[in-house]
């Protein structure tokens, strides 16, 4: 990717660039939690947003995005949302210029193997790797931590998608082997080893495109702050669901609308099993964890209402397979993909059958991949 990417930029701007690489993530357990000031368990994956860059002296932001073929330049002093792939960039570049980090232009070309709408988070890693490029370029000297709430910031103004801080946190910190036990309330962060020789992360794609999922995506937002509005009536110290115990919710089921009170018990439950996972891994426990798994799913599909009949289909059927340990749909939900822990030996098996079996159902072809967890977003050496 990088030899190539190198080679067209040449070729295109006749200079030479550098290059940045940010990856998608995967999350174990801890959904639809990091918004409400909960814990997520995500790790970083070995399937990139690339980004070649260098800068330009006509102050715009020009760039090509191989992935769509499309080519666009704005002055950086008239950036604002596009709608499109480049909303991304354009969002970094607006809220580093807004906060008086001194960024100028820049010629980019942008590339990359995270699926889009799949639930990976592919939006992320533009926004980290060309938030990382500029803040070396340019010498910022902001953190990871600082160029992950740019990112987020951009997805809320320039995307509309309310969305919470796991997926530029995880594209941003993530570790070789390591998941990141990350609470969203103090932004304090533990990694835990995730050394199963034995299983492999594989994921199923739906192929189902999540594009409702932004408008319900802050539906169930509002939804989980209705909840905790309503509930500091009665426990005025709660400041997010993350304060409420679940027995207290329980007592005010009357009180609260049904879907209001289902989407908040989902949350504080997936807290709670968040936590009891992170222990179980800890202990080696991996039958223990996806059975938290499937917990989760039938948590996203009956009570948080963000699952389809394909993801529930995908998990019904990989749920009584040989080897499987655990299975669930993964991210923000209407679509993507489901995350499935198996056996090494069997996952090959487990590939051919879901295929097969997805197609005589959905007459669509799923796409299957088996991560590795990855280091985060990285300068690449034009020589990789
Ligand atoms: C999307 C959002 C994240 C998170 C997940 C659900 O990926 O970007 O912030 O809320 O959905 O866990």
């Amino acid at each position: 990717m990088i030899f190539y990417l190198n080679q067209q930029f040449n070729h295109l701007f006749n200079k030479q660039p550098l290059f940045y690489a940010a990856p998608g993530r995967v999350n174990l357990i801890g959904e639809h939690t990091d918004y409400n000031e909960g814990f997520v368990l995500p790790g970083a994956i070995d399937k990139c947003i690339y980004v070649a860059i260098a800068k330009n002296d006509r102050n715009s932001l020009n760039v090509l995005a191989n992935q769509f073929n499309e080519h666009i330049e704005v002055k950086i002093d008239g950036l604002k949302p596009t709608g499109n792939w480049y909303t991304y960039l354009a969002g970094v570049m607006y809220h580093l210029k807004n906060q008086g980090s001194p960024v100028g232009g820049v010629d980019v070309i942008i590339d990359g193997d995270v699926p889009v709408g799949a639930g990976m988070s592919s939006s992320a890693a533009i926004c980290c790797s060309f938030g990382l490029a500029l803040n070396e370029i340019f010498c910022l000297g902001l953190t990871r931590m600082e160029l992950a709430l740019i990112g987020q910031k951009t997805e809320h103004t320039f995307a509309g998608v309310q969305c919470g801080i796991m997926d530029q946190f995880a594209s941003l910190h993530g570790k070789a082997g390591n998941l990141m036990k990350l609470d969203c309330r103090s932004l304090e962060y533990e990694y835990i080893p995730f050394h199963f020789p034995d299983y492999k992360i594989v994921l199923v794609n739906s192929m189902v495109s999540h594009s409702l999922a932004s408008t319900e995506y802050n539906v169930r937002r509002q939804q989980c702050e209705e909840g905790v509005r309503l509930m500091k009536g009665f426990l005025p110290s709660v400041k997010s669901l993350r304060d409420i115990p679940l027995n207290e919710l329980k007592k005010h089921r009357v009180d609260l609308p049904q879907d209001v009170y289902l989407r908040c018990h989902y949350v504080i439950s997936e807290n709670e099993r968040l936590l009891k996972g992170c222990e179980l891994l800890k202990q080696g426990n991996i039958q223990g964890f996806g059975q938290l798994m499937y917990e989760t799913h039938e948590g996203l599909s009956k009570e948080y209402s963000v699952s389809c009949e394909e993801l529930d289909f995908l998990v019904q059927e990989a749920k009584p397979r040989e080897g499987v340990a655990g299975a669930r749909m993964m991210g923000g939900g209407f679509g993507g993909c489901t995350i499935n822990l198996v056996k090494a030996d069997k996952t090959e098996n487990f590939e051919k059958v879901m295929k097969a079996k997805y197609r005589q159902r959905f007459k669509k072809n799923p796409e299957v991949y088996v991560m590795q967890i990855e280091e985060g977003a990285r300068r690449i050496a034009s020589n990789q």
